[in-house]
């Protein structure tokens, strides 16, 4: 992404804050995994929208109308011998030369440099709530001046949450990010289509999860949206299932719940196909069921539509897929109205689809669903889990679980469907299982 995008977003975010507040943002921190072992660093995805900068104990300021600069960065000073062991990092030069900083202090100074930044502000806009050390620094920041009244000056009346803004920000997006968004979404569905081709009665789950990995990684994106479900059988009805070690059966259907990220961008793929490739009757009738459901579901994929639209119409053609093959009993309407059909779908259509693989973005406006607009990224993902146990239902419908999920970008007409590369009607899954 290049650093202009950024200092595109970070001017819409200082006009919105206005002049005579302030805004502040901290990087994610480090995790241990266990004693010396840290877990791969992800950055914190508002922080990385506004800054493009990728280290830890790092924060942004936002001061719009500062004289020496509106965009402050607090980071760690260039150290050579850090940089043998961890590797380089940008120092405070760098964090001006490269990311375009117009100020960058050390972080071991940000106690003794932030309280000055918020004396005589109005509002300190800051992820309220998320991160417990900031939150506890900046009351300690404001008593202090408050301690300082009687030297003249005034500190920050009221604090205001700056996810409000950002999130909006984030819930469209721009032609870069969908450039990024569309290779994410590229490379999983090539992903998809390797475990496809690998899959066979006899191997583990986790076999095919290294074909996933191996496409990821062979297409130069190494860090997964989410941790991938590999599901055979019955697994696939655990709905967040990452075990993944159990064998592959010859008559089970295959769950795979799997994206990469690109640059901090995600893609959020599920297919279920035959284990054998071919899908017996009862698998093709559920299956089947699925896809149209997701069918209607797109159709509701366009501007001025409420989101929940979308969802009520894979409500629809569910229960009434589930009546006619006999695993749902009465009429269709009062089966929706008492939300029978929940036994065997229990989630919604969908989610936004950014940075994060659960988005950000409200999804609702005043108590009343949102219209979908061009520029969103949401995933369109009906499912059917029949559970092992359920005795309600005929035999060959138990132990089945099915989910179709692609990643939709509202259009100005309608919608794209970044993830249609995988294929997913009966059809073509057989085909391309066949090598045809
Ligand atoms: N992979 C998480 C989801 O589909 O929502
Ligand atoms: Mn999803
Ligand atoms: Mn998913």
């Amino acid at each position: 992404m290049k650093q202009n995008e950024f200092k595109k977003r970070r001017a819409t975010l200082m006009k919105q804050i206005g002049k005579g507040n302030i805004a502040i943002i901290a990087s994610a921190s480090h995790r241990t995994r266990n004693r010396d072992v840290l877990y791969p660093y992800r950055q914190d995805s508002d922080f990385y929208y506004l800054t493009g900068f990728n280290e830890s104990e790092s924060l942004a300021v936002f001061i719009p109308g500062r004289e020496k600069g509106e965009y402050v960065l607090f980071c760690r000073e260039y150290d050579e011998k850090k940089a043998l062991w961890e590797g380089a990092h940008a120092g405070l030069e760098g964090a001006t030369e490269h990311y375009a900083a117009d100020d960058s202090f050390p972080i071991t100074d940000l106690d003794d440099i932030l309280p000055g930044m918020l004396e005589n502000k109005g509002k300190v806009f800051y992820p309220m709530g998320k991160d417990s050390e900031l939150d506890h620094k900046l009351m300690e920041w404001i008593n202090n001046i408050r301690k300082q009244s009687r030297t003249g000056v005034s500190a920050p009346g009221e604090l205001v949450s700056l996810e409000h803004i950002v999130h909006e920000m984030r819930l469209f997006k721009s032609t870069e990010e969908l450039k990024l968004m569309r290779r994410a979404a590229t490379v999983s569905a090539q992903a998809h289509c390797r475990a496809m081709q690998s899959c066979k009665p006899g191997l583990f789950e986790y076999q095919i999860e290294a074909e996933l990995t191996h496409e990821f990684m062979q297409q130069g994106l190494r860090a997964v949206a989410y941790p991938s479900i590999v599901a055979a059988g019955k697994n696939a009805c655990v709905l967040h299932y990452t075990e993944n070690k159990d064998k592959l059966g010859k008559g089970d259907l295959l769950l795979i719940d799997a994206g990469v990220e690109c640059e901090h961008y995600a893609a959020d793929i599920t297919r279920t196909f035959p284990i054998s490739g071919v899908f017996s009757e009862p698998q093709k009738k559920l299956y089947q069921l699925v896809l149209d459901a997701q069918y209607a579901a797109l159709e509701q994929v366009k501007p001025g539509i409420a989101w929940h639209i979308a969802h009520e119409a894979s409500v629809q053609v569910l229960t009434a897929g589930l009546v006619k093959l006999g695993l749902l009993k009465g009429k269709v309407s009062k089966l929706i109205k008492e939300e029978k059909y929940k036994q065997f779908y229990m989630h919604r259509i969908g989610h936004w689809l950014g940075m994060d693989v659960h988005d950000v973005g409200e999804y609702k406006i005043k108590d009343e669903w949102r219209l979908l607009e061009p520029g969103m990224v949401l995933t369109v993902e009906p499912g059917l889990y029949i559970p092992a146990n359920c005795e309600s239902v005929d035999k060959m419908w138990r132990g089945i679980g099915i989910r179709i999920e692609d990643d939709v970008l509202v259009t100005a007409n309608g919608h794209e469907v970044l993830t249609a590369a995988v294929p997913k009607t009966i059809a073509d899954i057989e085909a391309l299982m066949r090598g045809a």
